[in-house]
């Protein structure tokens, strides 16, 4: 799907020692409108439960994304729910000062193909607001279409954006397994 020379990230499981620098790009203001809708981030009890959370079961589905000097760039996740467990819910967050160099179109399509070819889900599905025009871009050329539209608590609007298995494979024919 890449069509640009791409850089080269690597995507590893995070791990505890990683909840600093991930606190610290939570308190970049920009990205922390564009991903939830409030400059301020995440507040200290929500981080209080990340880490008492993560020393309870850990963090799974939580990946540190690295560029190819192994600097800590971002993170992406994936989640499984119970009535739908076929299906991962994705997001993507990347540091300001690493954006528009291709590291999220990278880091999204390492995610996308260990779902799709080693996880066997039948589709992804994410929730963006309808101002983040960069990030709904980079889901298009992914191939995520618009599902619906809502309102979040604060009464901002999002759109819920899917990507089923068949178009992935539709986009990716070259390469694709299953
Ligand atoms: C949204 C986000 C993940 C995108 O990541 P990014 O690394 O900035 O995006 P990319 O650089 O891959 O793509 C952005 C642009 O750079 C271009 N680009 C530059 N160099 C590139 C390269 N080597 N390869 C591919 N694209 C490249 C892309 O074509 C793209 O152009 P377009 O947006 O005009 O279509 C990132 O900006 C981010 O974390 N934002 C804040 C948090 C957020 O919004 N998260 C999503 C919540 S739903």
């Amino acid at each position: 799907m890449l069509t640009k020379q791409s850089p080269h990230v690597e995507l590893r499981p995070l791990v505890r020692s990683d909840l600093g620098t991930l606190f610290a790009w939570w308190d970049e203001p920009e990205a922390s409108y564009l991903d939830s809708g409030d400059r301020a981030g995440p507040e200290q009890d929500f981080r209080e439960r990340v880490l008492h959370a993560f020393d309870l079961v850990g963090m799974d589905g939580w990946y540190i994304i690295e560029d190819v000097s192994k600097r800590p760039v971002g993170y992406v996740l994936s989640r499984f729910y119970p009535e739908d467990p076929k299906r991962a819910e994705v997001a993507i967050r990347l540091s300001e000062r690493y954006w528009g160099q291709g590291l999220g179109t990278a880091s999204f399509d390492a995610l996308l193909k260990d779902l799709f070819r080693n996880n066997g889900v039948l589709g992804v599905w994410l929730t963006v607001y309808v101002f983040n025009r960069r990030a709904i871009r980079l889901y298009e050329r992914f191939g995520f279409a618009i599902e619906e539209s809502f309102l979040d608590a604060k009464g901002m609007e999002l759109f819920k954006m899917t990507l089923p298995r068949t178009t992935w494979n539709d986009m990716n024919r070259s390469e694709a397994c299953g």
